[in-house]
C-alpha cells in the first residue's frame, strides 16, 4: 500500500490507534465471528464457487484451517462452456484479475445434498452456508426446504451471478432489481428456519439499493459483491474474446485481487449508511490477511475467498489467519469484535474533509537508488515540484510548491524512501461544506 502520510502512513501491520486506550499486548486471540446468526471458529469463508463444489474439496478445506464455506451454488444443473476462465497479468504479477464464465452446479442436487449433510455432520463447528438460485416461489420452497434437512447453517441467495442466469431471469437479473429481490428474499425467509444471507451484486449504480431491499424482505446479512461484469481481454490471432467457445466469447464476471477495492467501497457504503443495519460477509480479492482486516475494519463480519483458493490452494488460509492473529496480538486486541468497524468513523465524503491540512514529500537521500523515477512523474503526471541538482543522482523536492498528491511516493521502488510530513500551518480544520455554509465557496475554493 502506498499513499499514506502522517495521518494515516504507518508501515500495515504497525499502524492505528488502540481501541479504547489500549488492551494490553500477549493476550490469547479469539478469532471466532457469528455473521447473521452464522457462527464459525474464524472469519475466513470459502466463497461459492469451484472451491465448494464438492465435500472433498470443502472437508479438506477445513482440515486446511477455513472456518466456513459457501457451497457452489445449488439450482437446477447446468451446463457449462470450454473453456470458461481467463485472467490478466500484470507486470509480473500472475492473476491481477480473474474473470469467469462458468454458471452454478453442474452436479445432481442429491448428490449436492448428500455431501452438504455429510460435511456438517462431520465438522459440525464449521459455518457451512447453501447458495441457491432457482427461479419460482415454488421452485425456492422446493429447494429451501429440501437444502434445510441437509443441517446445514444458512443460505446465500445467489442474486448476483452476471452472466448465464441473468438471461434465464435469476442470478444479477434480480439483483438489480430491488423490487424483485425484496419479494424473494421474503419466500426465503418464508420457507426457511434457519439464517438468510443475500448475495448482492456489484454491477449497479449504488449498492445500498439492493442491499436495502435484501433488509425490507428480511435477510439475516448480506454478502458482497458477487462478480463484476467484464470483457477481460481480445485474443489477437484469433480476434476471439478471451476465454474462447469454439472462437466466440462472452461478457463474464470479474474478481481476483484487482477488485479488492471496488469491493471495499461497497463494503465501507453499507458500513456507513445508518439506515442499514445488517451484519456483512464480505467478498472481493481477499487474498492476504491485510485484505481481510481492511474488510474487518470496515465492519465486515466474516470474509469470503474464491480467486484466491483457486489460485494457491486451500493453504493460503493459514498465511491469512496467522498474520490476522499476529496483528492482533501486536495490538492487544484478543476478539475481533473489539475492532471491527474501526475505521468507519474515519471514513468522510470529500465534502467534510480538511482542506487546510497540508503535507509535503521528503526523500530520504541515505535510501534514494537515485532512479529518478519521482521525478519523472512528478515532472510529467504531477506538478513539476522536485528538482535534479547538478553532481548527484538524489532528486530535490521543492517542498514550498509541492501540492501533497503522493504520486512520488507512489512511484518510489524503495520502500520508506519518499515520505509525506505535514506542515504545520496553525488553521483549524476547514471543509468544503464548511466554506458553502460559510457562503466562501468561491472560485478559489474549486478544484
Ligand atoms: C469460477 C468462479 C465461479 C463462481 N461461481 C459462483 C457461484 O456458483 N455462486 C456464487 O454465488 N458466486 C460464484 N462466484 C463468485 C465468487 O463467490 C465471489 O463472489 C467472487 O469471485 C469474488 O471473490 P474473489 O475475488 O475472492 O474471487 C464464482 C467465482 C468464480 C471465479
Ligand atoms: S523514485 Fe525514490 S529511489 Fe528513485 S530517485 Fe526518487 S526518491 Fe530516489
Ligand atoms: S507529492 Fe506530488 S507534487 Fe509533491 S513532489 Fe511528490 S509528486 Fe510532486
Amino acid at each position: 500500500m502506498r499513499g499514506g502520510n502522517p495521518g494515516n502512513g504507518a508501515p500495515r501491520g504497525n499502524g492505528g490507534p488502540r481501541a479504547n486506550g489500549g488492551p494490553r499486548p500477549g493476550r490469547p486471540v479469539d478469532l471466532s465471528v457469528e455473521c447473521g446468526g452464522i457462527r464459525s471458529p474464524n472469519p475466513f469463508w470459502l466463497a461459492s464457487g469451484p472451491p465448494t463444489n464438492t465435500a472433498g474439496q470443502v472437508m479438506r478445506a477445513f482440515d486446511m484451517g477455513w472456518g466456513g464455506a459457501v457451497w457452489k451454488t445449488l439450482g437446477d444443473p447446468i451446463t457449462n462452456t470450454a473453456s470458461r476462465y481467463g485472467a490478466i497479468d500484470y507486470q509480473g504479477r500472475n492473476v491481477a484479475g480473474f474473470n469467469n464464465i462458468e454458471l452454478i452446479t453442474d452436479r445432481p442436487l442429491e448428490v449436492n445434498l448428500r455431501e452438504i449433510a455429510e460435511v456438517k455432520r462431520r465438522y459440525p463447528g464449521h459455518a457451512l452456508v447453501a447458495s441457491l438460485m432457482v427461479e419460482t416461489r415454488d421452485d425456492w420452497r422446493d429447494i429451501i426446504r429440501r437444502t434445510e434437512d441437509t443441517g446445514c447453517d444458512g443460505f446465500e441467495l445467489n442474486f448476483g451471478c452476471p452472466h448465464g442466469m441473468c438471461e434465464r431471469g435469476m442470478g444479477s437479473a434480480v439483483g438489480q432489481e430491488p423490487r424483485l429481490l425484496e419479494e424473494i428474499t421474503g419466500w426465503a425467509r418464508e420457507f426457511a428456519s434457519i439464517p438468510v444471507l443475500v448475495k448482492l451484486t456489484p454491477n449497479i449504480t449504488d449498492i445500498l439499493d439492493p442491499a436495502m431491499a435484501a433488509q425490507r424482505g428480511g435477510a439475516h446479512g448480506v454478502s458482497l459483491i458477487n462478480t463484476i461484469k467484464s470483457v477481460i481481454a481480445i485474443d489477437h490471432d484469433t480476434f476471439s474474446p478471451i476465454p474462447s467457445v469454439a472462437g466466440q466469447g462472452t461478457s463474464g464476471g470479474y474478481c481476483g485481487p484487482a477488485v479488492k477495492p471496488i469491493a471495499l467501497h461497497m463494503v465501507t457504503r453499507l458500513g456507513k449508511a445508518e439506515e442499514f443495519r445488517l451484519p456483512v460477509s464480505a467478498i472481493g480479492g481477499i487474498h492476504t490477511w491485510e485484505d481481510a482486516l481492511d474488510f474487518l475494519l470496515m465492519g465486515a463480519s466474516s470474509l469470503q475467498v474464491c480467486t484466491a483458493a483457486m489460485h494457491y490452494g486451500f493453504r493460503i488460509v493459514q498465511e491469512m489467519t496467522r498474520g490476522l492473529e499476529e496483528w492482533m496480538r501486536e495490538k492487544g486486541y484478543s476478539r475481533i469484535e473489539e475492532f471491527r468497524g474501526r475505521a468507519l468513523p474515519n471514513y468522510e465524503e470529500w465534502g467534510d474533509l480538511d482542506l487546510n491540512y497540508r503535507i509535503v514529500a521528503e526523500i530520504d537521500p541515505v535510501l534514494c537508488i537515485g532512479c529518478q523515477l519521482c521525478y519523472a512523474a512528478c515532472e510529467d503526471g504531477a506538478h513539476q515540484c522536485i528538482a535534479l541538482p547538478a553532481g548527484t543522482r538524489v532528486p530535490r523536492i521543492k517542498q514550498d510548491e509541492c501540492v501533497g498528491c503522493n504520486l512520488c511516493q507512489i512511484v518510489c521502488p524503495v520502500e520508506g524512501c519518499i515520505t509525506m510530513v505535514e506542515v504545520e500551518r496553525g488553521l483549524p480544520k476547514e471543509s468544503w461544506n464548511d466554506r458553502v455554509a460559510a457562503g466562501t465557496a468561491g472560485a478559489g475554493g474549486r478544484h
